[in-house]
């Protein structure tokens, strides 16, 4: 990164095909693969660059997360700041995804809202000032991006649920098979939805499922996905519209693997149609290293080196 803006090189490592075996995420396995994939990767990145001598500061993820990769990158980063006396920032994933936006429209500058969905959450946050971010709301129970992988497992689509539950329902009649639309005042909720797609797909009777319970017809399955993206997207669009109205909101944001949905996309866009709304592209969505490049570039600013020794936290609320 240069100036915490400008993305120089980035490169993402995916286990996607690893834990994919297993239908979802596997800890230990997660934590080796980092361990494995460390090295070549971050040895690459540099190669576009000119290697360790062009770099200023680093800045690494210390939470939220899986322990066990949180300790491979916080350990990588620190050998490599000391090694080479650079100065180096703890940052937060969430408030990578925040600042995601702020990294791919350059015209954007707090205050911002920003609806936060990921595999872990689905916030809405009021980003107030670098370095000053506060949150709004969140979900009760489920998150939406793991909404979506279990709706996926229900429906026998696979892992990761999102794109695949996404592809599904194009074409599909949301309308066929009702599924609750819940609107809470002040928070999102998705196991209530998780559980009605449960039953609505017992309910078809044995004839119509398979040996593992989902429906054998792939019509079937499009129309429940379709519902079910529905649903989500509309309580999502709701929350957001509720923060918006209380805080006066005059730019908003859609950030996390979840924002990667077009019909989510398309929902917000159409719904506060005389706001700005900045989306990043696919590949800021999803995780990626450039996102904590651009929040660790502000908090270095702001907050200077972190002191040696930057401890891990799974479960870190943190969102600038
Ligand atoms: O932010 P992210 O890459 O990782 C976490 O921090 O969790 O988000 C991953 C989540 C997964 O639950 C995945 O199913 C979901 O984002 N996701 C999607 C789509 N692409 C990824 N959900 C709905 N539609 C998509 N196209
Ligand atoms: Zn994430």
């Amino acid at each position: 990164m240069k100036d915490g803006r400008e993305v120089l090189s980035s490169l993402v490592s995916s286990q996607i095909a690893l834990h994919a075996a297993h239908g979802g995420v596997v800890p230990d396995l997660a934590a080796r693969a980092h361990l494995e994939a460390i090295g070549p990767v971050v040895d690459e990145a540099l190669t576009a660059v000119g290697g360790w001598g062009s770099i200023d500061a680093v800045a690494v993820t210390r939470g939220p997360g899986l322990a066990g990769c949180l300790l491979v990158g916080t350990l990588y980063a620190q050998g490599a700041a000391v090694a080479r006396g650079l100065p180096i920032v703890g940052v937060s994933h969430m408030a990578g995804h925040v600042y995601s936006a702020w990294l791919s429209d350059t015209s954007l500058e707090p205050p911002y809202l920003a609806l936060v969905v990921s595999g872990g959450h689905s916030d809405v946050v009021e980003l107030r000032d670098h370095g000053d971010a506060v949150r709004l709301m969140s979900t009760r129970d489920d998150a939406a991006g793991e909404a979506f992988d279990k709706a996926a497992r229900l429906l026998g689509l696979g892992y990761p649920g999102g794109p695949l539950v996404e592809r599904a329902a194009r074409g599909g009649d949301p309308a066929r098979f009702p599924l609750p639309s819940t609107r809470l005042p002040d928070a999102m909720s998705f196991s209530g939805l998780k559980t009605a797609l449960r039953y609505t797909i017992r309910d078809l009777g044995s004839d119509a499922l398979t040996a593992e319970g989902t429906p054998r017809d792939f019509a079937v399955v499009s129309d429940l996905a379709a519902a079910f993206q529905a649903a989500v997207v509309g309580q999502l669009v709701h929350a957001l519209s509720v923060c918006a109205d209380r805080r006066g909101a005059e730019r908003l944001v859609v950030v996390g693997g979840v924002a990667a949905n077009t019909a989510l996309r398309e929902a917000v866009r159409g719904h506060f149609a005389g706001l700005p709304v900045t989306v990043p592209p696919l590949l800021l969505c999803t995780d990626n290293a450039a996102m904590i490049g651009a929040a660790g570039w502000h908090r270095l600013r702001l907050r200077g080196s972190d002191a040696a020794g930057i401890s891990v936290d799974p479960t870190l609320d943190q969102y600038a």
